[in-house]
């Protein structure tokens, strides 16, 4: 609980910093704009992009896709009818108006930074349609503050996240008819900012492409996964950007995934340093469940030190079990060793990860140094993970109106 309460003051403390410095931002953006004023460039759109000044052209009724099937839902295969654009240009005053517009691809200079250098960053998000009909989008500000924090990362241009989530609800309501009428699947979300500019050399880009495309997607629930933990690779590093959304964290994975694939698992768990700290499933924040030594039931996860991408779900996972109120909330590193100790006691109960793409996935063994080793996750009478989950997927489909579930309206 001592834990508990020292991370609400943390973060009491860094939203007030937050506050703070937003303000600080606000102030000296608009004293710039004072000085500015006389200038003949549009000196708002440099700060963001408004909802106000969005346009929307449809697709012709010919254009329109015929809508799959939700048994055929394949994850990323399938696009909407229409996306979101906007673009930025410093030596046109920044942020210019964005547009919803048919699905289409993008023209890029051969020299464009993202393609050389991996400017850019993304998110992934879900709308929800709800046993009332109605479209919700999950915790969307948490989205918007992750990705103004990528950009911040990258060199990209920040904006208004309101403004970006009335953008991309207006797309949504464009694509209605794509958001799938049932449980068991949803329509996933994914905002990207690309670095344009046509020059080679590895220094910030004066422009900028904001997109969103939308896709239709089925339940991920392939049940329990294996994972493949090799103290030889590491997905981040203190001081590096495994806490932002970008690119460049990504494309580096595939060839241990591949290796993980190889030796029968589904996913890599990420370890870093000499103790070999448990960091990572693959994309998606690491929870453990055990009863400690004085034999306390704790939930564990690694604590958001750079490290570790700050997770939408494991947010939600932590604030729900704290509602609760059941067990200890822990947020500290876990090491292999630790992990292993626990098993071997049969004081390991439950271990999953969280993620926006499969929301709650329960892992039942780990391949470790030509061993494996198996967790009881699903072998529980009242899996913790399963209860986490109901609740969750009762928030998103505003079984339970819940403040984190935003409808469109
Ligand atoms: C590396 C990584 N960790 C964790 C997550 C889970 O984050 P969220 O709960 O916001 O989907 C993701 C999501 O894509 C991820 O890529």
């Amino acid at each position: 609980m001592a834990i508990t309460a020292k991370r609400c003051a943390c973060r009491l403390v860094l939203e007030q910093q937050h506050k703070f410095f937003r303000q600080l931002a606000r102030s000296c953006y608009l004293k710039v704009k004072e000085e500015f004023k006389n200038l003949d460039y549009e000196t708002e759109s440099e700060y963001t992009f408004k909802y106000s000044d969005l346009q929307t052209t449809l697709c012709d009724p010919s254009q329109l896709r015929q809508k799959p099937e939700v048994a055929d839902l394949k994850f990323g295969h399938i696009f909407t009818d229409h996306m979101f654009k906007v673009s930025y240009h410093k030596d046109l005053g920044g942020w210019q108006k964005p547009h919803v517009g048919p699905f289409e691809n993008i023209e890029l200079h051969p020299a464009a930074k993202v393609l050389h250098y991996a400017i850019e960053l993304f998110e992934g998000m879900k709308a929800y349609r709800g046993a009332d009909g109605r479209i919700r989008v999950f915790r969307p500000d948490l989205n918007m503050h992750r990705m103004n924090n990528s950009a911040e990362s990258a060199g990209l241009p920040t904006f208004d996240g309101n403004e970006l989530i009335k953008c991309i609800n207006r797309l949504i309501v464009v694509d209605q008819e794509w958001v799938p009428h049932y449980e068991s699947s949803s329509l996933y979300i994914r905002p990207t900012l690309i670095g344009t500019d046509g020059t080679l050399g590895v220094m910030s880009s004066n422009s900028a492409l904001l997109y969103t495309i939308l896709c239709p997607v089925g339940h991920y629930f392939g049940g329990a996964v294996r994972l493949f933990a090799d103290p030889a690779f590491t997905r981040a590093w203190p001081g590096g950007c495994g806490d932002r959304k970008m690119g460049a964290n990504y494309g580096p994975t595939i060839r241990v995934n591949q290796m993980a694939q190889r030796h029968g698992c589904q996913q890599t768990l990420w370890l870093y340093g000499k103790e070999q700290q448990i960091t990572e499933a693959g994309t998606m924040n690491i929870f453990l469940f055990y009863v400690n030594e004085l034999g306390e039931r704790v939930l564990a996860t690694p604590p958001l030190n750079g490290l570790i991408l700050p997770g939408i779900i494991r947010q939600s996972v932590i604030e729900i079990c704290e509602e609760w109120g059941d067990f200890r909330i822990e947020e500290r590193p876990v090491t292999m060793d630790e992990m292993i100790k626990l098993v071997r006691k049969n004081r390991l109960l439950e271990m999953f990860g969280t993620g926006t793409a499969c929301t709650i996935c329960p892992v039942d063994s780990i391949y470790y140094k030509g061993q494996l080793i198996r967790i009881p996750t699903v072998e529980q009478k009242l899996p913790l993970f399963v209860k986490i989950r109901k609740r969750l997927l009762a928030i998103q489909y505003g079984h339970i109106e819940h403040p984190w579930a935003v409808p469109i309206e």
